[in-house]
């Protein structure tokens, strides 16, 4: 990592961190070697899981440009990792308002390197949990002014949040946006009564970093967004929003050791 100097003050690069881990399995260079050891031991587990993250990128992008299409001109994203490889501002036009945030401080400090000095975008540290501490920002404020019929991301975070605290940010959430607003986000449908043993190695893993994985099915993660409403084209698995037909899916799915779960993109609306 260049700067890694620099970062020592705001990281602990004896612990490896989620993000970073992500952001090496996608083929960055924002991580420590604690984090490219722990992803490597990930990919020992699960081999098939950079294909799996750049799919969820690529559900995101797929999202983005259809909301972009309905003429969304203002996106406000949490837990947003590094702003790469086909993020909201590399599919929108030039002029959208777009508020990034992350949980990690060293993601924001690269984020804040990667956007430069363009003011319709910003990157902050907010926890997706307590979203409202972004929604109440001085930051989005500036941004947005008083608009808040926005398009909202939530993407690969649901399964970082317990059943009180995501429950707490889909109603926050809800409660902020105006009518017309859309939330859109991506989750792994994971069924905690048929973990296989796999699955469980992964869960250590994350366990032991300090970011424990909470596992919800696609049924119940929609029971907890209401009232948020489903929004075309539905709740689908991500190779099917991508159109890649299903190869990728039974890869994982038979990696995995048989469960027909995985991971899934959907719209909502208020
Ligand atoms: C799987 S990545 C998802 C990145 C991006 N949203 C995407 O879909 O490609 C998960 C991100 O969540 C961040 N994260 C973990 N817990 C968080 C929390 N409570 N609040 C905000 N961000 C969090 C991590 O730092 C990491 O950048």
């Amino acid at each position: 990592m260049d700067n890694e100097n620099s970062l020592l003050s705001i990281a602990d690069p004896s612990r490896p961190n989620a993000g970073r881990i992500y952001d090496y399995l996608l083929g960055g260079h924002h991580n420590f070697e604690v984090d490219r050891q722990a992803a490597e031991h990930l990919l020992a587990i699960a081999p098939f899981m950079p294909k799996q993250l750049i799919m969820i990128r690529w559900f995101l992008g797929e999202a983005v440009r259809r909301l972009i299409e309905e003429g969304y001109d203002k996106f406000v994203d949490f837990a947003s990792g590094l702003p790469t490889m086909d993020h909201i501002h590399e599919m929108a036009p030039s002029g959208t308002r777009i508020l990034y945030s992350d949980i990690d401080p060293v993601t924001v400090e690269y984020a804040q390197e990667i956007i430069g000095s363009n003011p319709n975008i910003r990157f902050v540290e907010c926890d997706a949990g307590k979203p409202e501490t972004l929604l109440e920002s001085k930051v989005l404020e500036i941004l947005f002014g008083s608009d808040r019929k926005v398009a909202i991301g939530f993407n690969g975070i649901c399964y970082f949040l317990s059943d009180d605290v995501l429950a707490h940010s889909f109603k926050a959430l809800y409660q902020w946006a105006a009518p017309g607003s859309k939330l859109f986000l991506c989750d792994a449908d994971a069924d905690p009564e048929q973990t296989t043993d796999n699955l469980k190695l992964v869960f250590d893993l994350y366990a032991k970093i300090g970011q424990p994985i909470y596992n919800r099915t696609k049924e119940r993660l929609m029971e907890m967004a209401a009232p948020w409403q489903l929004d075309d084209p539905g709740l689908l698995s991500l190779d099917e929003w991508i159109g890649m037909g299903q190869s990728a899916r039974v890869e994982a799915v038979e990696a995995w050791g048989g469960s027909e779960k995985g991971f899934y993109g959907v719209i909502l609306k208020k």
